[in-house]
């Protein structure tokens, strides 16, 4: 018989490791407490827009594998041989740490209900030391009592790429206790390590820091090449050319070194605050006080994107238009939680600006976000009688407009790239004042 997962949470990574999971064979019971969620993924709809997604889901729902439930009583009751807890960790507010309330809620309201061995492993971003404390209280609270064995399996998919890193991801961390939840989460990523995946198997703490200390790296890979471009902005550089030619050196490589607006996200920002927070309750806030540089810097970068746009305004944004394309985090995501994007864009229009929006998916969440912007349809239609286009997130639609054709909708032609992803040549070309972060003004 096929195992058995259980998947608790049913966000970005909780849906598309259940969805997953069913691809890889297993028989697959998804839960989470809202709902509305779960009437629409028991309908094979995603809730959100992640490419690939919607195909395997639906293609899982309709053969079975993949059902979907609100009751911690029928997860455990499904008999699992893993239950995987995939809820958010989000910032506390007015808090750098994370706030556990999700993760917590969920070892409070499936802990009654297991009274046979089993194992829960968390996938869940947490602090180190949280998995032990969860363990403890899984031993309290389960009927099992210490039949019940946590791990820690941090994930570390991106949005936009999210199949493709479940079902193909550089490595996997399993942090155990135990040689039996060891053993259980060997056999269920077995088709991923048989072809070749790496698995690092560690402690529960060393697990749970992997993940801070991936996402700490990352962020700080995209701070340094910012505090460059800001540098090259001082000097006269390109901030490009110095990218690319430090890509080269295989030590360093290309990848997250791509000056412009910073991160943003669900994940980044909140990660490396709540890794400081642990740090200071260790007592190594020191070891990690160069995070608080790292937020800064990327912080930064937004205030820097207003005063290049308002420059293109000849110094006020009063009574002038400005078209913005790009609301979500990131391409290939309709997700706008701290959006670098939609952080400017507000600002703008605080400032007394007209701003129109539009991105390819993520206008209806921005709107339920910041309602007084607009929002358009349309490339085109977002930037009717602009002064200037503010370009903040890398869709490749925005990459394939052609200048010449944008340039009959707008009252100036001024753009200002803040992902440096379009082709200054081409703009140029079309007649347009072309101007990015970290780059000379010409040329
Ligand atoms: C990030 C990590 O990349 C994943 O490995 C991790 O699993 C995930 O967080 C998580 O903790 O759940 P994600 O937030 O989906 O994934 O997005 P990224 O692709 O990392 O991009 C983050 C931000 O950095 C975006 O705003 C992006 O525009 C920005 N970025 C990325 C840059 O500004 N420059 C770059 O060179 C790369």
């Amino acid at each position: 018989m096929a195992a058995r997962i259980s998947v608790i949470g049913t966000g970005y990574l909780g849906a598309t490791h259940a969805a997953c999971m069913a691809e890889l064979g297993y028989e697959v019971l998804g839960m989470d407490v809202d709902a509305g969620k779960i009437a629409m993924l028991t309908d094979g709809t995603v809730p959100f827009y992640e490419p690939g997604l919607d195909e395997l889901l639906a293609k899982h729902v309709a053969s079975g594998r993949l059902r979907f439930t609100t009751s911690y009583q029928e997860v455990a009751g499904f008999g699992a041989d893993i239950h995987f807890i995939c809820v958010n960790t989000p910032q506390r507010k007015g808090e750098y740490a994370a706030d556990l309330r999700y993760v917590d809620a969920v070892v409070e309201g499936l802990a009654p209900h297991l009274d046979q061995p089993t194992v829960v492993a968390g996938k869940s971003t947490v602090p180190a030391g949280t998995a032990v404390r969860l363990a403890e209280r899984f031993a309290e609270l389960a009927p099992a009592g210490a039949g019940v064995e946590l791990a820690w399996n941090p994930e570390f998919l991106r949005e936009g790429f999210a199949v493709g890193d479940t079902l193909r991801p550089d490595r996997l961390v399993i942090g155990v206790a135990s040689a039996r939840a060891e053993a259980a989460l060997r056999d269920v990523y077995a088709p991923l390590t048989d072809a070749g995946v790496p698995m690092v198997v560690t402690d529960l703490a060393t697990a749970e820091l992997v993940k801070n200390a991936a996402n700490a790296f990352l962020s700080t890979k995209i701070s340094f090449i910012n505090a460059m471009a800001e540098v090259c902005e001082a000097a006269g550089g390109d901030v490009m050319k110095l990218s690319e030619a430090l890509s080269y050196d295989a030590r360093i490589g290309g990848r997250f070194l791509v000056p412009g607006l910073g991160f943003g996200g669900g994940c980044l920002p909140k990660d490396i605050r709540a890794f400081m927070a642990r740090a200071g309750e260790l007592g190594v806030d020191q070891a990690l006080a160069f995070l608080k540089e790292v937020d800064e810097i990327n912080m930064r970068r937004r205030v820097r994107m207003v005063d290049l746009a308002r420059e293109q305004c000849d110094g006020s944004f009063l009574g002038k238009r400005v078209a913005v394309w790009g609301a979500a985090f990131k391409p290939d995501s309709d997700d706008v939680r701290d959006s670098p994007a939609l952080n400017v864009a507000a600002s703008i229009l605080l400032q007394g600006a007209q701003v129109t929006v539009y991105d390819p998916k993520a206008n209806d969440n921005a709107a339920k976000l910041f309602p007084t912007l607009a929002y358009a349809d349309t490339a085109l239609e977002a930037v009717q009688g602009a002064h200037v286009i503010l370009h903040l997130t890398e869709w490749r639609e925005f990459r394939e407009i052609d200048p010449v054709v944008v340039a009959e909708h707008v009252s100036s032609r001024r753009i200002v790239d803040g992902r440096n992803a379009l082709s200054a040549e081409q703009w140029r070309e079309a007649g347009w004042t072309y101007r990015a972060l970290g780059r000379p003004v010409a040329g």
